[in-house]
């Protein structure tokens, strides 16, 4: 029997900061996980690394580079004859850079001296876990094992034509007809990765509002540039049967006048959500709070049973790695008597298609529905210097400040970069910044910072290159 202080359970984002936190913490450390790569050794870093964030970021980067070669170059005057796709070496830099952070994580754990157990780790009580033929004792567990994909009821991933995330990163082939349900942020993701490569890309929403989490102003400015791109979005669908022939999906459904419609696909991506996953933890053994298969936690991640934590894809809250780091780095300095805070407003949230879509706080309906009196600024990219350099203008930003006060409520951009531009957003909101700080910091000129400083100077109408 092997005793720690802390035994993490997943090393996943969320587990294998907060196992590298404790750790730091001078608190003996062990995490369990049982993920594989394809030599059947230990493949760190969850869902994110192996088949979510890491690749899904490296084919859009590819896949972008690809497209731009052949169709946006020319615009700056290059000329680039003969472009072609090599599939083959574009998903092999995906898996050398998943594998390079498989090992990260690996090197990381040996550095800060965390010890790692490979298999699946169950609970024999809630201080005794099982992994293979050893138990650990431990004085906290941390749970988190993360999530796995929704399949679609009476159509079971086979990841050859209907396919999760795991064989929409991995597809050997460019399908000529892509079909894919839900326009969630995987579907945008893999369905803009695929149709830059050259898929006919059909994309059918339950809902009949696209991209409802987001900001109204800029989920209708994303319908209209998606569009244009080539992904057909049809909202307000009912999925009634998906069926398979050898090498092609057929989905019945009916759209959004009620209509029965079908419709046919060389592969189809299936991306309605993710659901927590606690399978094979013996959670229920222990008297572990579940609902709708997630682990019941408060603000702090404490579950039902003392000692036992749960963080990340398995609780409450958004699917987010970002989230889980920090609810993981959070568990394990309250386990060792510190007293940290995460803040839920500010955790951003960012989309990464081209442009990419990124935001922090509420929305101007959540903002609307509460009735809290706001104040707009809004700046076009098209008005940017540096946007124009890149010659990637679509998309605006806005901002949405508390009335009275001007306090920062929200942010919302849809455009180059927005990804890194929402930091400054985060900053200014953590610190209880206003619209009016942002507009009087200095930005570099020419930088794609400036549409953020001319955004909120437009708050208060004062704007200067519109
Ligand atoms: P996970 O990453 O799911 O890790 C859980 C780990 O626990 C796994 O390794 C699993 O094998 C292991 N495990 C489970 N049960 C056991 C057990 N009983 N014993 C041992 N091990 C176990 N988020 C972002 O912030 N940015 C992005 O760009 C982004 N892109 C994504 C793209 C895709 C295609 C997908 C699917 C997700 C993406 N996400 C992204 C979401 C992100 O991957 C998750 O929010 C994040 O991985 C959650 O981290 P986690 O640590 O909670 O769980
Ligand atoms: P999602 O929740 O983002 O989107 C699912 C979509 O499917 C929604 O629009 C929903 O209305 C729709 N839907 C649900 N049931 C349906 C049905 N029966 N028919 C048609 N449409 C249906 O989930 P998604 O895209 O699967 O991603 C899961 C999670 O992974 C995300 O919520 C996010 O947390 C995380 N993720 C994060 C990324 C990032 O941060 N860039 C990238 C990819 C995933």
């Amino acid at each position: 029997m092997k005793s720690f202080d802390v035994v993490v359970i997943g090393a996943g984002p969320g587990g294998y900061v907060a196992a590298i936190r404790a750790a730091q913490l001078g608190l003996s450390t062990a995490c369990i996980d049982e993920w594989k790569g394809a030599d059947g050794k230990p493949a760190l870093g969850g869902t994110c690394t192996n088949v979510g964030c890491i690749p899904s970021k490296a084919l859009l980067q590819s896949s972008e580079n690809y497209e731009a070669a052949g169709q946006h170059f020319a615009d700056h005057g290059v000329k680039v004859k003969g472009v072609e796709l090599d599939l083959k070496t574009m998903l092999g830099r995906k898996d050398k850079m998943v594998k390079g952070s498989n090992d990260g994580v690996l090197y990381l754990f040996k550095k800060n001296k965390v010890t790692f157990f490979h298999g699946r780790g169950s609970f024999k009580s809630s201080a005794e876990i099982q992994v293979g033929n050893e138990t650990l004792t431990a004085k906290h567990v941390i749970v988190a094992t993360g999530s796995n994909p929704r399949a679609l009821p009476g159509a079971d991933f086979d990841e050859k034509l209907i396919l999760s995330n795991t064989g929409a990163l991995a597809l050997p082939e460019v399908p000529k007809r892509l079909g894919v349900i839900g326009a969630g942020i995987i579907g945008l993701e893999m369905g803009s990765v695929w149709r830059r490569l050259g898929s006919d890309v059909t994309i059918l929403e339950a809902l009949p509002a696209f991209l409802g989490i987001a900001d109204e102003t800029i989920a209708r400015e994303a319908a209209r540039i998606f569009a244009r791109q080539g992904l057909k979005i049809e909202l307000g669908v009912s999925i009634a049967k998906v069926s398979t022939a050898r090498n092609s999906v057929s989905i019945q459904y009916k759209n959004s006048s009620g209509e029965s419609k079908a419709f046919e696909c060389d592969r189809l991506i299936v991306s309605i959500g993710r659901v927590a996953n606690t399978e094979g933890l013996n959670a229920e053994g222990i008297g572990l709070k579940t609902e709708r298969g997630m682990i019941v936690v408060d603000g702090d991640c404490r579950t039902s049973v003392p000692n036992v934590w749960a963080i990340g894809d398995v609780v409450r809250g958004p699917m987010l790695a970002h989230k889980a780091e920090e609810e993981g780095v959070a568990v394990a300095e309250r386990i060792a008597g510190q007293k940290p805070h995460v803040n839920f407003n500010t955790i951003p949230s960012v989309i990464y298609t081209s442009p990419e879509v990124a935001w922090v706080g509420q929305t101007e309906q959540q903002l609307k529905a509460a009735g809290v009196e706001y104040q707009v600024g809004t700046f076009p990219f098209s008005a940017n210097a540096r946007a124009r350099a890149l010659g990637d203008t679509a998309g605006l930003v806005k901002f949405l400040s508390k009335k009275q006060t001007d306090e920062i409520l929200g942010v919302h951009i849809i455009g180059p970069m927005a990804g890194e531009l929402i930091a400054e957003a985060v900053v200014a909101m953590e610190f209880g910044g206003a619209a009016e700080d942002i507009g009087m910091i200095s930005h570099a000129h020419p930088s794609l910072s400036e549409a953020m400083k001319e955004a909120a100077l437009a708050v208060d109408k004062r704007a200067l290159n519109i």
